[in-house]
């Protein structure tokens, strides 16, 4: 037999698993939509689904980047300031561990991402399998948002707490990178994250901090998409 190998780039794969979440969306939800490169394939499919299936559902945007997407692809929007509750939400993770718990903010919009998780009823994870690791924080930071007169205590505060805080920088503009709602972004790398929910805590606590982007607790699953031989199998893990 001629087996033909398929080689899947890790957009591919990002790609693979949005698809499979965006499909496990249905007529008439209320809906999150994440940030990032993951979530762009998300809100695309979601799109093709409003145009070409009549699917009807509201989109509650996590950031200017995905509402105008949503925009573009005709998805219609709610703003999360008017809404309470949603049926589902849908986001991309920097890494996530087997207890789902996860880190976001790459993009820096996890302010908004983890209030719009935690507002729905069921939040999944869509992500490609590099990013699930058996141990948070060896690789990527944790991503805070502090307001400016909190910005030096918190920095001291992170160091006690084993992190090294490097206030984000941007290649758009000189100077600090401002988050969608206006405040400088922090991101504070650990030698890995011994215990999530302790970390969560001790972070939540800090003064001026408006909010980091570990979640701990939220995803009711996650839709992960892996290389194999014949391209991609996507996993639904739920947690
Ligand atoms: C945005 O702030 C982030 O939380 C993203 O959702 C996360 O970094 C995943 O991004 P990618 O889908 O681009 O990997």
């Amino acid at each position: 037999m001629n087996r033909q190998l398929v080689i899947m780039t890790s957009d591919d794969l990002k790609k693979a698993a949005a698809y499979a979440a965006a499909d496990l969306v249905a007529d008439g939800m209320l809906v999150g939509l994440g940030s990032g490169s993951t979530l762009v394939h998300v809100l695309r499919r979601l799109g093709e689904r409003v145009r070409d299936s009549g699917l009807r559902i509201v989109g509650v945007p996590t950031s200017y980047q995905a509402r105008a997407l949503a925009i573009e692809c005709g998805i219609p929007i709610r703003e999360a300031m008017d809404v309470s509750e949603l049926d589902m939400a849908l986001d991309g993770a920097d890494e996530i561990d087997p207890a789902g718990n996860h880190l976001k903010g790459a993009g820096g919009a996890q302010v908004i991402e983890k209030i719009i998780a935690s507002m729905a009823r069921r939040y999944l994870v869509v992500a490609d399998g590099s990013k699930w690791v058996e141990h948070l924080g060896r690789k990527h930071p944790v991503v805070a948002e502090v307001v400016t007169p909190a910005l030096a205590s918190a920095m001291r505060r992170f160091r006690e707490l084993g992190g090294r805080p490097v206030m984000r920088t941007s290649g758009g503009k000189l100077g600090p990178v401002i988050s969608d709602l206006g405040n400088p972004i922090v991101d504070v790398q650990f030698d890995g994250i011994d215990d999530p929910a302790r970390l969560d805590a001790e972070l939540n606590a800090i003064p001026g901090l408006v909010g980091h982007g570990l979640f701990v607790g939220l995803a009711a699953g996650a839709v992960i998409a892996r290389a194999d031989e014949a391209g991609a199998t996507v996993e639904i893990v739920e947690f």
